[in-house]
């Protein structure tokens, strides 16, 4: 049960950096986000559900340079970081000053696939320590708990037809009752975190933001970062050196590491463990 789009898109403001989607599986926040102003990067570690992400990449290894992003977004990704602190470390180093790292994740939530753990509000702080954390709520609460212990035992009686129309009512009834019920909520589903990575350009305005009543643009409008092409702000995740297309354009060559990454049906494969010795000659300069 991952959460709509709308509830992360929320809590992002408009801009015009790129904002970076950790595992973004079939790149649902794409369309939204341009629509916002951002340019929209999609890395996964595999091509998740049919989906066409920009990199195939491991989120505790980016091949990324340093301070580029205005936004990094995991949403529904967190529980499934097998050592999520390094995930933190590198979405930290890749955020610009005050870029925002925008997080949607499950507390009280059945395990699914590759689900590692669960935070409670208290591990959200600690993990997110060398951020400042400017909006943190949990819109999903204890009906849609309840909703999906009934909605477990509905599929146990082979009745799982009434999935949807269960989460509607729960959802509604979340909304309808729980919201700024409890804050953090202690019986929530999942929490939504907005961290700002510390900027020494004073302070950010995106709480009063989403209270209404300023609009946050100061952290938003650098665009001298900004390149179109994604290879520019691309690094080796191995040694962070800079990458060089192969003549054949097959391939992304660090000459550090005498590594070449594979580009596979135009999807570059960062994965250190996919990558292939490089041998003799070496790609365009
Ligand atoms: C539950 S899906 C969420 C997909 C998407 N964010 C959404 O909300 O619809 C979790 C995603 O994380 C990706 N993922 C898991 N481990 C990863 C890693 N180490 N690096 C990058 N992506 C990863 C999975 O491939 C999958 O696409
Ligand atoms: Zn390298």
């Amino acid at each position: 049960m991952s959460a709509e789009p709308e509830l992360i898109l929320e809590v992002i403001p408009p801009g015009d950096g790129i904002a970076l989607d950790l595992g973004g599986g079939r790149g649902g926040l794409r369309q939204p986000l341009e629509k916002l102003g951002y340019r929209y990067l999609n890395l996964d570690i595999q091509r998740f559900n049919g989906g066409n992400p920009d990199l195939i990449g491991d989120a505790h290894q980016l091949p990324f340079k340093n301070s580029l992003f205005q936004v990094v977004i995991s949403k529904d990704t967190l529980e499934h970081f097998a050592e999520p602190w390094k995930v933190v470390q590198e979405v930290h180093r890749v955020l610009k000053d005050g870029g925002y790292f925008v997080v949607w994740v499950p507390f009280m939530h059945p395990f699914h696939g590759d689900d590692f753990y669960r935070y409670t509000p208290l591990g959200l702080q600690h993990l997110l320590k060398d951020f400042e954390i400017v909006f943190f709520d949990s819109p999903r609460q204890v009906f849609t708990v309840i909703g999906l212990a009934v909605i477990e035992l509905l599929k146990r009686m082979r009745l799982g037809f009434f999935e949807r129309i269960t989460k509607g009512i729960c959802y509604k009834f979340d909304q309808w009752f729980m919201q700024g019920k409890s804050r953090p909520a202690s019986f929530a589903n999942s929490y939504r975190v907005v961290a700002k990575k510390m900027s020494r350009q004073g302070p950010c305005k995106l709480a009063a933001r989403l209270a209404g009543n300023i609009e946050c643009k100061e952290d938003f409008n650098d665009s001298s970062i900004i390149d179109p092409e994604l290879l520019r702000i691309m690094c080796c995740p191995k040694c962070r050196g800079d990458l060089f297309l192969a003549e054949d354009g097959k391939g992304l060559d660090c000459l550090g590491c005498r590594l070449r990454y594979p580009i596979e049906e135009g999807i570059p494969i960062m994965l250190i463990d996919r990558a292939l010795p490089l041998e003799g000659k070496v790609g365009q300069r």
